[in-house]
């Protein structure tokens, strides 16, 4: 559904565990997505370790704390990481973290994609090369969406008029399930040439249903982590303001690409964007996409001496 009310993005590039251009309580609704702790393929050493990470997330989450407006709520895709063998329980420490800083945990959603679209590393084939037990690695299909709310949500605070122009079409609901704690969607693939490229974008339907459940027509949402700008656009196509924050500078052409700013159009645009770049933004793209290539050449040069699979 495209809406026709004028809404406003401010996009500003540098870190989110500052927020100074927000207001107490003036947040509507979180959708994002941290950074992969260290992914190989996403971000190959890029927090010192697992401890300097989660201090990264903590310090996020109080200033969550700080501008989200009460009883609202904070949306989190995330998945623990696999480095060299070995799982990092993001999931489980993001939780525990969210609950001591003051938010209700409450509800977990598995975001589930299709066979398939697996993009990170193929695990299940050693069992092929070596059908015994103890040779089990799955491959992972799944993502968590967290979802943590301050306080409690005043339903009578909302006019009946905003409740109805923000009504949930139910025949999509039922037709898609979204009733379900499972969630079946297909990934976006982080290809060449893609806008995506080099950048773990979710796909725009997750936004889509978590502002629609979320959120009501005209409020403002956030993505502290907002890379490529889905959660930004699809807020724009659904009627809502949005605030973004992200520390790759490098990242700004392609969040103009997405919010449409680079097509001449010919109809007038119903959202402004403004854009802020502040001292404590980053270059961080081209030197972590390096670094991937250097690895991905390590893999296929090791593949091709032993002429086995590299985990
Ligand atoms: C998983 S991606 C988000 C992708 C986004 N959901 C999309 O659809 O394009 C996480 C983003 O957080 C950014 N990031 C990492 N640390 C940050 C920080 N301290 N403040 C703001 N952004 C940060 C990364 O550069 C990356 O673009």
């Amino acid at each position: 559904m495209v809406n026709t009310m004028k809404t406003f993005h401010k996009l500003i590039f540098g870190d989110a565990e500052n927020m100074k251009e927000i207001e107490d309580n003036s947040i509507h609704l979180v959708v994002t997505s941290p950074p992969y702790f260290n992914a190989p393929f996403d971000y190959p050493d890029m927090f010192e370790s697992y401890e300097v990470y989660l201090g990264k997330m903590r310090r996020v989450a109080k200033e969550l704390k700080r501008v989200v407006d009460e009883g609202r709520v904070v949306c989190i895709v995330c998945d623990d990481t696999l480095i060299d063998g070995k799982k990092y329980p993001v999931v489980a420490d993001l939780t525990k973290i969210y609950i001591e800083e003051g938010f209700t945990y409450r509800d977990k959603i598995i975001w589930i994609k299709p066979e398939g679209y697996i993009r990170i590393s193929r695990r299940s084939g050693v069992i092929l090369q070596h059908p015994y037990p103890m040779y089990f690695y799955p491959d992972n299909l799944q993502e968590t969406i967290l979802i943590f709310q301050k306080g409690k949500f005043d339903y009578k605070k909302i006019p009946a008029e905003l409740k109805e122009k923000s009504k949930i079409r139910v025949e999509e609901y039922q037709q898609n399930k979204w009733y379900l704690t499972t969630w079946n969607i297909t990934n976006v693939l982080p290809l060449k040439n893609r806008l995506e490229e080099g950048i773990a974008a979710f796909p725009e339907e997750i936004p889509y249903r978590l502002i629609n459940l979320f959120s009501y027509v005209g409020e403002t949402v956030l993505d502290p982590f907002m890379g490529s700008g889905t959660t930004n656009k699809v807020a724009a196509m659904l009627g809502r303001n949005s605030l973004g924050y992200e520390i790759d500078l490098e990242l700004c052409e392609v969040v103009k690409e997405k919010m449409g700013l680079k097509q001449s159009s010919l109809f007038e645009r119903n959202y402004e964007v403004e854009i802020i770049v502040r001292e404590d933004a980053r270059c961080l793209r081209t030197h972590l996409q390096e670094k991937i290539r250097k690895q991905r050449s390590v893999v296929k040069n090791a593949k091709s001496e032993t002429g086995k699979t590299v985990r």
